[in-house]
């Protein structure tokens, strides 16, 4: 099972590390416990039994209003399917783009709420507004803010390595900058940039990432400025992996 952590004030944090030949990698989800329960991200297919019942610890399952994914990518999404099967009530919250491009095309057929930048899901006490964030690092791709504790879901970006803690307040910038180019997910730094400025003036107090802990307010600026002031972008390596380029 996922373990769980409750971050702040009804937001848990349920995470997976996963170890690829000495590599440890997290995967989280959050769970925002309200009059309208929500569960953002999903982690891939294989790891549904182990969010599900870290879920059911904290609300049953059948009582989830959304199941939120950010991009079209199997970490975020990967169990919606059977998170949403199980729950009646449920929708599945992306970004229009994530519909028009993706979920239209294939044989999914549960109920799909289709959202652009700007608009809110009204959980209860927690309001979670959408950002659209165009090539972070898909052309489909957004986050959400949520007003109530200033929480940021920035999904892929401010990742980190490792087997972290639930909540870092540690300067991982250029560890991040350098997965970055070694995993090779973003084509550039200027989308990403234009994002970060967006960010910044969000003025969160929270940054709940889905690889890694989640930032406090005190250690978001050193991730900030090494996205402003490092290379991070695309450098001929994929998934560590150098591409021969062809002559
Ligand atoms: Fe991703
Ligand atoms: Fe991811």
């Amino acid at each position: 099972m996922a373990r769980i952590d409750e971050i702040t004030d009804g937001i848990y944090r349920l995470s997976t590390t996963v170890d690829d030949d000495g590599f440890e990698f997290q995967f989280n989800q959050f769970l925002i416990d309200d009059d309208r329960p929500a569960l953002i991200h999903t982690g891939m297919y294989g790891m549904y039994e182990g969010v599900r019942d870290a879920v059911a610890e904290v609300v049953d399952p059948g009582k989830l209003a959304y199941v939120v994914l950010l991009h079209f990518e199997a970490d975020e999404c990967g169990g919606m399917d059977r998170f949403l099967g199980g729950a009646p009530e449920s929708a599945l919250a992306c970004s229009a783009l994530s519909n028009d491009l993706n979920l239209s095309g294939w044989n999914f057929d549960g109920r799909v709420e289709a959202h652009r930048d700007g608009d809110v899901i009204d959980l209860g006490r927690h309001k979670l507004r959408f950002l659209e964030t165009p090539h972070v690092h898909h052309w489909d791709s957004m986050m959400l803010f949520d007003e109530t504790t200033r929480s940021l879901f920035p999904s892929d970006l401010f990742i980190q390595a490792g087997d972290q803690p639930p909540v870092v307040t540690e300067n991982l910038g250029s560890e991040m900058c350098s997965l970055y180019r070694e995993v090779g997910i973003f084509a550039h730094e200027e989308p990403v940039r234009r994002v970060v400025d967006r960010l910044e003036a969000l003025d969160p107090d929270w940054g709940h990432g889905m690889h890694g802990g989640s930032l406090t307010r005190e250690a978001l600026p050193h991730f900030v400025r090494a996205l402003r002031e490092e290379p991070f972008a695309y450098q001929g390596k994929l998934l560590g992996r150098p591409l021969e380029q062809p002559a």
